[in-house]
């Protein structure tokens, strides 16, 4: 595990429920940082590595209509631990920064949240699986979940978490929202409701002050 945290890259996560605009966003932090000269490695989860990409492709398989909560938990974690030990922790080592398309605290909004997982379980897996090791800083794009899920009914075919009811993604959204409120320090909320120019305006200000 990483010890020395003044020497390691930053490890930045993105969170939100479904259709809120987190591939533009990436991909607009992702230049943001570039452009500062900072090496970066860009990556998501589930998946980031050769076996999570497979894991990935069974949790969200909508054709996998029996998997149970639990297994749902730990496959997250599985690659979780993979991707921690093969890419995200020699990168942090390597003083390179890890800008992360979901991560831990998806698994407390989803899982804890959405399924209803004891999130006092998903805390020992945490610690189990990353030791110390946290995002220095969270962005958590929030819309109200009707308007992320008419934005994101747009695309294709749906994975097996679009295919939840809208109950579901309000008790995500809200998981989000009381891990953002304990935790003010390493959380930033963005309301991602307006124009582009106005979210990317404030997720600007959240790096600068990176
Ligand atoms: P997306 O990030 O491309 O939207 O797809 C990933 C899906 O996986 C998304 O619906 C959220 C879900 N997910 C969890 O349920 N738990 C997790 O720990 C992670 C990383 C993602």
């Amino acid at each position: 595990m990483i010890n020395n945290i003044s020497e390691r890259g930053r490890f930045i996560t993105l969170e939100g429920t479904e259709g809120v605009g987190k591939s533009t966003n990436m991909a607009f932090i992702e230049n943001w940082i570039r452009d500062k000269g900072i090496e970066l490695v860009v990556t998501r989860e589930p998946g980031g590595t050769e076996l999570g990409e497979k894991l990935r492709a069974l949790l969200l398989d909508a054709k996998e209509t029996a998997m149970c909560a639990d297994t749902e938990l730990l496959l997250m974690f599985a690659a979780r631990a993979q991707h921690l030990q093969q890419l995200i922790i020699p990168a942090l080592e390597a003083g390179k920064w890890v800008l992360c398309d979901r991560f831990t605290d998806a698994t407390y909004a989803y899982q804890g949240g959405g399924r209803g997982i004891d999130m006092q379980r998903i805390a020992e897996l945490e610690q189990w699986v990353q030791g110390d090791l946290r995002p220095d800083i969270t962005l958590i794009l929030d819309m109200p979940v009707e308007e992320g899920l008419k934005r994101a009914g747009q695309r294709s075919a749906p994975d097996r978490f679009e295919l939840e009811k809208q109950d579901f993604f309000r008790k995500v959204r809200q998981a989000y929202l009381d891990r953002a409120a304990a935790n003010p320090q390493r959380y930033r909320v963005i309301d991602a409701s307006p124009g582009i120019e106005q979210v990317q305006s404030s997720i600007e200000t959240v790096l600068e002050s990176l």
